[in-house]
């Protein structure tokens, strides 16, 4: 290619666009760094178990950062007044809504539109006066509206279209008024089979106003309500098994005015507490459920109780009746003579202070008995004799004293509850027919001492409440007769004394719990547990457990329960240090719990876990530690949950080589941990649920790896993170760890990814451009750095000339360089000239050309013309030349 070809200087088609895609490439790029990634570190709730919590946080507006896969979400008792409708959009799997205890008054029409999946919604104990048009679209899978205790007025005749699989809906304590807008609300459910209509003001009932929309209705409640008339003239509620139509606030009478008997004949549980009607109205309201009722409730009745008593008891099916709050104070031999049939009676809550010893006899087929919240002062003959009683309640009375034929012949009792009596002492012969009794509950009274009752007669007892009494001793077989006892509460007493062999017997015990006692160690020391062979819990918080050094023990005080899964030996009013001895848990080979929490313990030995290699979860919080081996863990490797708040524990390293790959759950609150670093947390790799509440953080860049990874891990929740505050540095103390900006401190690795596309970007744009554009000065900055190479190369050789001079010319003026030039210059004055035509080397580049035949001459002569000056061979020609 000569000096002076024609170049082609349009730019190529596609370049225009192919800067517009770099240009958005590169937008995209930014973007996508500064979108923020939604992390699991939560503003004020948790999760657990998929349930997003947010109880009691005087919260003002639902909480935005819930990540959209939980299944429920609480949100009672805080201070919400509005849902918007945006509030519940990014929660598609929903099924449960809490939202009960707050101030809500407005809700969005369309803020339930996204929650499809909704089965229950619980608006109970707000501020609404009227549900709108479309408040509850989209809740086509709801089954339960619970919207108690509000101010709701007013009902738009559509509000509940949306919700046919409607089972269930309470609208007690609201202030509907008229029976039409009950209608209006469930002419749009035909699945709804409860309805809680409780205290509305309705003052009338007319079964012409319901038509046939509830068919399936089954449990109605209408109680509390100042009706006036109750009129059906249709059977509209041809399934009702349950109906509660008691109590008016009003000193009024209610009319009744049913037809037809056949019109409630599947009622089964009727409540009429407090109903005020005539007794004739009451007796034909009775009639029309002769056959069918199985459970009357009269609590509260304001007059006629004997004869109501009497009239019910005359209906062959009912079996269940309570008479609670009636003021009763004496039960004659009369007042259920006529209850053959009753098997069930509750009399709890009157003022009975005597019973006529054959009051019950007429109750033949009583099973349960209750006289709980009573005035007895002592165990009624009239109990006795009832020879299919199962359970007799006798608890909250006033009885002081049980003698020995307080339960003569009761062989078929199987519960017994004696609690909140002022019973101070127990003896041998109490209990001596109850071969039958499973459950005694004898829990809050007075007894010091058991007097053997415990050591015969109990073949079946399961379970023994005798907490909260005032027992100091446990005497040597005084259990002895509870071969199958499961459950022994001995908690809340003032037992200091464990006799040996104090336990022999319960061979079945799973559960004993001996907290708040005064039992101190060498209590222990003795082996009294040794007889607990099936033992699965044991409880001996506040106590004064405590040893004065690790050494070990000569006999371990649980090395028989080898089937022990629980224990707890923390205390609460025990003063001075203490330590454990390393053998403590020796025998625990099952153990899956430990308690030790604040029990003022200064070390723990790192052979403690050597015996209990099933242990899953471990509390030693609130205790002095300063320090803990790595290697206290290596024997526990299934543990999955680890308390260790309110240490002195200065940081978390000793998990790092604790191989701990089975923890899930971290409280670590309170500590003085000022950074967590990476390797702590890579080394949990099952952790869901740490939390670090209340500990001093450092606001530096020592801590940015943990800021990021609360914000951005997508499996570890970290509980309060956003409430963490620095504590140093000074100048930082008291902001919040979250707040701080770690942009200076991270060069990480997508920084790095961001700064190299983005300058690759940058670069390709540089280069495209100039490849449009400065193409040609780019080849000849190129051909200026050979020549310069060129001119230091012969600048040393100092080779003589083998031209006068160059002609540097463009093709069109050749035939003027021939004709005129040549002629003159080679034929008049000698010289030897160098001519690109004749003199430059074929192969050769055409640059080397050039560069040589100018370095190769003494002079360069330039045929400067208009053609000349435009091309780019010839300019080149001069600047290699200059
Ligand atoms: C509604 O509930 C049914 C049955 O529980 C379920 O199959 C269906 O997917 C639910 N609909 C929506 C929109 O979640
Ligand atoms: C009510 O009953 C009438 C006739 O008995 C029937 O035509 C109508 O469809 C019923 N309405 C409902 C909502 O079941
Ligand atoms: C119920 O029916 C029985 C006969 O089966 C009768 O003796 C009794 O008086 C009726 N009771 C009431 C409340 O109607
Ligand atoms: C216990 O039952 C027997 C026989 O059924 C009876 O003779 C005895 O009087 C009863 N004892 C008491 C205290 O009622
Ligand atoms: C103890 O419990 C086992 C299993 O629960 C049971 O089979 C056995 O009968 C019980 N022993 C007594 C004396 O109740
Ligand atoms: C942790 O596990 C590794 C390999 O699984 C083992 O080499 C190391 O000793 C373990 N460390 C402890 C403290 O158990
Ligand atoms: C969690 O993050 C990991 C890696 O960052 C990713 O592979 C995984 O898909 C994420 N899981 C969810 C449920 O987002």
């Amino acid at each position: 290619m000569g000096c002076g070809v024609k170049e082609d200087k349009t730019t190529a088609p596609g370049g225009r666009k192919y800067f517009e895609l770099i240009v958005f490439l590169f937008l995209l790029n930014i973007i996508s760094f500064v979108v923020p990634i939604t992390g699991f570190a939560l503003k004020t709730c948790r999760i657990s178990y998929n349930i997003a919590i947010c109880v009691r946080n005087d919260l003002r507006a639902v909480p935005r950062d819930i990540p959209s896969t939980v299944e429920a979400f609480d949100l009672s008792s805080n201070k919400i007044s509005r849902i918007q409708e945006s509030d519940f959009k990014h929660l598609p799997v929903l099924t449960q809504l809490d939202l009960n205890r707050n101030y809500i008054s407005q809700i969005e029409s369309g803020a339930f539109a996204n929650l499809t999946s909704l089965k229950r919604l619980n608006l109970n104990n707000n501020k609404l006066t009227e549900l709108g048009e479309d408040l509850f679209h989209g809740l086509s899978n709801l089954t339960e509206l619970r919207i108690m205790s509000n101010h709701i007025k007013a009902v738009a005749s559509t509000s509940f279209k949306s919700m046919t699989r409607l089972k269930l809906l309470d609208i007690s304590h609201n202030k509907l008024q008229h029976i039409t807008k009950v209608h209006s609300i469930i002419q749009h459910l035909p699945h709804l089979r409860e309805l809680y209509i409780k205290n509305n003001n309705l003052t009338t009932f007319h079964s012409w106003e319901l038509t046939n929309s509830s068919l399936e209705l089954k449990y109605v409640d209408l109680s509390q309500n100042p009706i006036s008339v109750f009129s059906v003239t249709a059977d509209v509620f041809p399934n009702l098994t349950w109906f509660n139509i008691g109590g008016s606030p009003r000193k009024q009478l209610m009319k009744w005015d049913v037809r037809n008997k056949t019109f409630l004949s599947r009622v089964s549980t009727l409540d009429i507490s407090g109903l005020q009607m005539t007794f004739d109205d009451i007796k034909s309201l009775l009639e029309t459920v002769n056959s069918s009722l199985t459970s009357l409730r009269m609590n509260a009745m304001k007059q006629h109780l004997p004869a109501l008593i009497n009239i019910s008891c005359s209906i062959p099916t009912m079996s269940t009746l309570q008479l609670r709050y009636n003021k009763l104070r004496f039960v004659s031999s009369g007042l259920f003579k006529l209850c053959i049939n009753v098997t069930e009676l509750d009399l709890t809550e009157n003022k009975i202070r005597n019973i006529h010893d054959s009051a019950f006899r007429s109750l033949q087929r009583l099973r349960i008995l209750s006289l709980s919240h009573n005035r007895l002062s002592s165990v009624p003959a009239a109990t006795r004799n009832l020879p299919t009683l199962g359970e007799l309640d006798l608890s909250s009375n006033n009885i002081s004293k049980l003698g020995c034929d307080d339960f003569t012949n009761q062989t078929m009792l199987r519960q017994l509850s004696l609690y909140q009596n002022s019973v101070s002492a127990l003896s041998e012969c109490v209990f001596k027919d109850l071969i039958r009794l499973q459950v005694l509950k004898l829990q809050t009274n007075r007894i010091s001492n058991l007097n053997g009752a415990f050591q015969k007669y109990f073949p079946k007892l399961t379970k023994l409440y005798l907490n909260k009494n005032e027992l100091m001793a446990i005497k040597q077989g005084e259990f002895r007769g509870l071969q199958s006892l499961q459950n022994l509460s001995l908690h809340e007493n003032k037992i200091d004394t464990l006799e040996n062999g104090c336990f022999i017997g319960l061979t079945n015990l799973t559960d004993i719990l001996l907290q708040k006692n005064h039992i101190k160690e060498n209590e222990l020391n003795k082996g009294v547990f040794n007889d607990l062979i099936n033992l699965r819990r044991l409880d001996l918080r506040d106590n004064c457990i405590k040893y004065n050094s690790s050494s070990a023990l000569p006999y371990a005080p649980f090395s028989q329960l080898f089937r022990l899964e629980t224990l707890a030996i923390p205390l609460q009013h025990c003063k001075g240090k203490s330590h454990l001895p390393r053998n403590f848990l020796q025998g625990l080979t099952n153990l899956l719990v430990f308690n030790a929490r604040n029990i003022q313990l200064l070390s723990l030995h790192k052979d403690m876990f050597n015996y209990t290699p099933q242990l899953q979860t471990l509390d030693i919080s609130s205790n002095e530690l300063m320090d803990l081996s790595p290697e206290l863990f290596s024997p526990i490797q299934n543990l999955q949950s680890l308390y260790v708040s309110r240490t002195s524990l200065r940081s978390l390293n000793y998990l790092t080589d604790a191989n701990l790959t089975k923890l899930q759950f971290l409280q670590a609150r309170k500590n003085q941990y000022s950074v967590i670093s990476e390797e702590i947390i890579q080394s949990l790799p099952a952790l869901v649920y740490v939390d670090l509440q209340g500990n001093s953080f450092t606001c530096g860049c020592d801590n940015a790896w943990l800021l990021k990874w609360i914000v951005n891990n997508n499996q570890t929740q970290v509980f309060d993170a956003y409430n963490f505050e620095c504590n140093y540095p000074v100048n930082l103390k008291g902001k919040k760890l979250l707040d701080l900006s770690i942009q200076s401190c991270s060069v990480d690795i997508e920084f790095i990814y961001f700064i190299s596309t983005t300058c690759t970007i940058l670069l390709s744009m540089v280069v495209s451009f100039t490849y449009h554009f400065l193409r040609w000065h780019l080849a000849y900055a190129y051909y200026l750095f050979l020549a310069f190479l060129f001119d230091t190369k012969h600048k040393n050789k100092q080779a003589p000339n083998q031209y006068d001079a160059f002609i540097s010319y463009n093709t069109h003026d050749e035939p003027w360089v021939i004709r005129e030039l040549l002629p003159k210059l080679e034929g008049e004055q000698g010289w030897r000239l160098c001519l690109h035509h004749r003199d430059f080397e074929p192969g050769k580049p055409i640059v080397d050309n050039i560069t040589d035949a100018i370095y190769g001459s003494r002079k360069t002569i330039c045929v400067i013309s208009r053609r000349y000056l435009d091309s780019e061979w010839c300019s080149r020609e001069i600047q290699v030349a200059r």
